[in-house]
């Protein structure tokens, strides 16, 4: 069983959302699923109760010291993949989730506060050794007419943003309220597109399947290395100790 965890200390970044995409996108590539909740606001729990189908099952598990155990049994129960939603600032049971992940997936919204709020779950991830990516959730529409940036990002920075980025739109939203997922609710939309590949790349990023070439997608914004803008987010890029910061590219 591989297990992926999405944290970030930043509110309504899209954990919960994501959470639930990646989940409905892996089952429909033939993997057992479970979503665990480690955030008390439950809105997997609530989001489960809306739905229309038992599966995938949202299992609770608040307490830190649970996780590890949790992992272990649902393994020997035949799950594949287990995806923990946890809940937005930093606890213990993120830290445990983090620390028995084989993925951390740290959502940001496009705005220097939601990345400047990743760098606790960054850390965290840096301790116990577990690999991380981010992944940018909620962003303008025009960013998709954009050229992949491979360049400015460098071969080093594409395990550690996740592609694609992933648009702000009301189906996200409409889904949620639907107890379904995006992949469900409009299965023919771009929302929906994008969630696939998102999972094709971080099936890819867990070393299950191979990745999108830059070629299949285009995308996206431009990434202008920044230290003095975002010094503690120099983490970002661990091989060139740099940091980066996503801008819009100018407009003519
Ligand atoms: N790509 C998107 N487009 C439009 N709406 C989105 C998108 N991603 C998330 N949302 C909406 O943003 C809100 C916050 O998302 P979500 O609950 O997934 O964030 P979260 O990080 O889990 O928040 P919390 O920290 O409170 O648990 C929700 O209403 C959700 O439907
Ligand atoms: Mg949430």
């Amino acid at each position: 069983m591989q297990t992926i965890v999405l944290a970030t200390q930043k509110g309504g970044s899209g954990k919960s959302t994501l959470a639930i995409g990646l989940a409905l996108a892996a089952i429909q590539a033939g993997h057992t699923v479970r979503l665990i909740e480690t955030d008390s606001q439950g809105t997997l729990s609530n989001w489960q109760s809306r739905r229309p189908y038992a599966e995938p099952i949202v299992e609770p598990v608040y307490a830190a010291g649970d996780v590890e155990q949790r992992l272990q049994s649902l393994d020997r129960d035949g799950v594949t993949l287990t995806i923990i939603d946890t809940a937005g600032g930093v606890s213990a049971a993120t830290t445990s989730a983090i620390r028995y992940a084989d993925l951390c997936l740290i959502p940001a919204r496009p705005s220097i506060a939601d990345i400047e709020a990743t760098a606790s779950t960054l850390s965290v991830a840096r301790a116990w050794n577990t690999p991380f990516a981010y992944i940018l959730n909620q962003t303008p529409i025009r960013g998709q007419r954009l050229a992949y940036a491979a360049n400015a990002l460098g071969d080093d920075m594409e395990g550690i943003v996740a592609m694609p980025f992933i648009v702000m739109r009301n189906d996200h939203q409409d889904a949620l309220s639907a107890g379904l997922a995006v992949n469900e609710y409009a299965p023919g939309g771009k929302s929906a597109e994008e969630i696939n590949a998102l999972w094709q790349w971080v099936d890819a990023r867990l070393g299950n399947a191979p990745a999108l070439s830059a070629t299949d997608e285009p995308f996206i914004v431009e990434f202008v290395e920044s230290p003095a803008v975002l010094p503690d987010m120099a983490a970002l890029d661990p091989e060139n100790d740099s940091a980066v910061f996503l801008r819009e590219p100018a407009r003519n």
